[in-house]
This record gives structure tokens, sequence and C-alpha cells, in this order.
């Protein structure tokens, strides 16, 4: 089992959700000549590894973007080789995760998956459920649009059948119908693969999150990257909309 390392800063300086969109599989694959898949199956092992590390630094959530709603744009044969790869390492990893004490949680569209692979993520999910260490958030098939989307219609059904007020409509409400109800926001943001944009992640649950956009490729973000990253969340000064100086008095730093 890992164990949280001692010695690691004080639990306010380590951002309790991390979130990471694992972007540069294809090139990391492309500039050693082989086929892309080969990158995506590397990233698998860094997954593996971020997770080690979330657990060792006392982060309490973990969300990847694994498959965007807009990865089936890609070609048919690479998609389909994704979903293979999504299914093997569910089936090899769920007992690892247990073992650590990390719940699984899958977030997105997984009505648009094969039968097969939908039973696998509920059993998956099933056998972690009582795991009470990291939250593992796995977005497959997901977009922050269609997450805002899914919560709309769900509160307009609530109106509709007049179990809610329109004006019951608050920030809240709309957070507790989105695909991550029940975990905090995400405070640490990173982006892999040299890009700078959200790419549809986690667009409403980002409001006030810190950005770490680094070059690294997916498969290249070791241990140290993620030192790295963490690192600086810990020179940020999150204001939420006050001043600099109000946020040293309410900080007491
Ligand atoms: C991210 O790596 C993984 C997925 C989107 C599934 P990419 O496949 O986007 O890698 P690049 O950006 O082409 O290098
Ligand atoms: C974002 O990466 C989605 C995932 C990492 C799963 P993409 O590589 O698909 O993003 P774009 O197309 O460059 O914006
Ligand atoms: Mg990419």
């Amino acid at each position: 089992m890992i164990k949280r390392t001692e010695g690691v800063p004080e639990p306010t300086t380590i951002p309790r959700h991390v979130a990471i969109i694992m972007d540069g599989n294809g090139r990391w694959a492309q500039k050693r000549g082989l086929p892309r898949i080969s990158g995506h199956k590397a990233g698998v092992e860094t997954v593996r590894s971020a997770v080690e590390q979330s657990v060792r630094a006392g982060v309490q959530v973990l969300t990847l973007f694994a498959f965007s709603s807009e990865n089936w744009r890609r070609p048919p044969k690479e998609v389909s080789l994704l979903m293979d790869l999504f299914m093997i390492a569910l089936d090899r990893e769920v007992r690892r995760l247990k073992r650590n004490d990390v719940r699984l949680r899958i977030i997105g569209d997984y009505t648009g998956f094969s039968d097969k692979l939908q039973s696998r993520i509920a059993e998956a999910q099933k056998s972690t459920c009582d795991c009470t260490g990291l939250t593992l958030q796995i977005a497959a098939n997901y977009g922050g649009r269609w997450d805002l989307v899914q919560a709309a219609r769900r509160l307009s059904e609530k109106v509709g059948s007049g179990l809610i007020r329109p004006e019951q409509i608050t920030e809240e409400s709309i957070s507790s119908e989105l695909s991550t109800a029940g975990v905090p926001d995400p405070d640490l943001f990173i982006r892999t693969g040299g890009e700078q944009r959200l790419s549809n992640f986690l667009l409403w649950q980002s409001a006030y999150a810190e950005f770490h956009f680094t070059d690294v490729l997916w498969p290249d973000f070791d241990a140290k990257e993620f030192d790295k990253a963490l690192e600086s969340f810990v020179n940020r000064q999150r204001r939420f909309g006050r001043t600099s100086e109000q946020t040293k008095l309410e900080d007491g730093s």
C-alpha cells in the first residue's frame, strides 16, 4: 500500500484536487518512429505513476482526461485501439487501486461505449466504492459542455415536475448535478504536451483553478515533473476576487 510520505509540505499547500489533461502521447510515439498507440500504452504507465504521486503527496482527488467527446473525430482505428486499451487498463489496474484504497469514478457519457465496456466500468466502480483514500476520476467520453447540458436537463426535469422552482437553481445546485458532484473543484489544473487550451475539460469546475502548462509529453511526465507542478502551486496567491492585501490578512500570511 502506498503511504503518504512523511515530511511533505502541510496539506494547506497541497492542492486538494488535481486535474490533468494528459496530452502528447501521439507525438511521444512519433518522435520514436512508433505508432501512436505505443504512446497511449506508455501513457497508461504514467497514469499509474501519477496516482502513486498523488497518494504520496496527500492529494484527495485526481481527475485525468482520458478521452474527450471530440476524440471520436480521430481515425476509427485509433479510437478502437484506445477503447481496447481502456478496457485492458481497467481490468489490470482495479486490484492495485483497491489495494491502495483508491476509489475509482468514471465521469463522462458512457452510454457512448460498448455494452461490454460499460459493464466493466460499472464493475470497476463497484469494487472500489468503499475505498476512502484518493478519489481517482477518469474522464472518458467527457466534455465540459456535455456536463453542463446534462446538468441543465436534470434541473429542468426537476422544475418541470414541480420538485423545485426556477429561483432555486443556484451555483450549488448546478455543481451538484455535474458528473463531478460531491468532490471539491480542481485547485491545480495541469496540461502536458505544450498546448495551452482547455479542450472542453471541466469548464464550470475550473473557474478558480490554478494552471500549470508544461511542454513535457504525457509519457515523460514522471514523479519529478509531478513535483514541479505541485511546487508551482505552493507559490501561487489565490485571491478569489479579493485584493492581495486582503488575501494576506485573511490567510494570516
Ligand atoms: C492524448 O494524447 C491522449 C488522448 C487524447 C487520448 P494525444 O493522442 O492527443 O497526443 P498528441 O497530442 O497527438 O501528441
Ligand atoms: C485533450 O487532448 C483530450 C485528452 C487529453 C483526452 P486532445 O489532444 O484531444 O486536444 P486538442 O484536440 O489538441 O485540443
Ligand atoms: Mg493531443
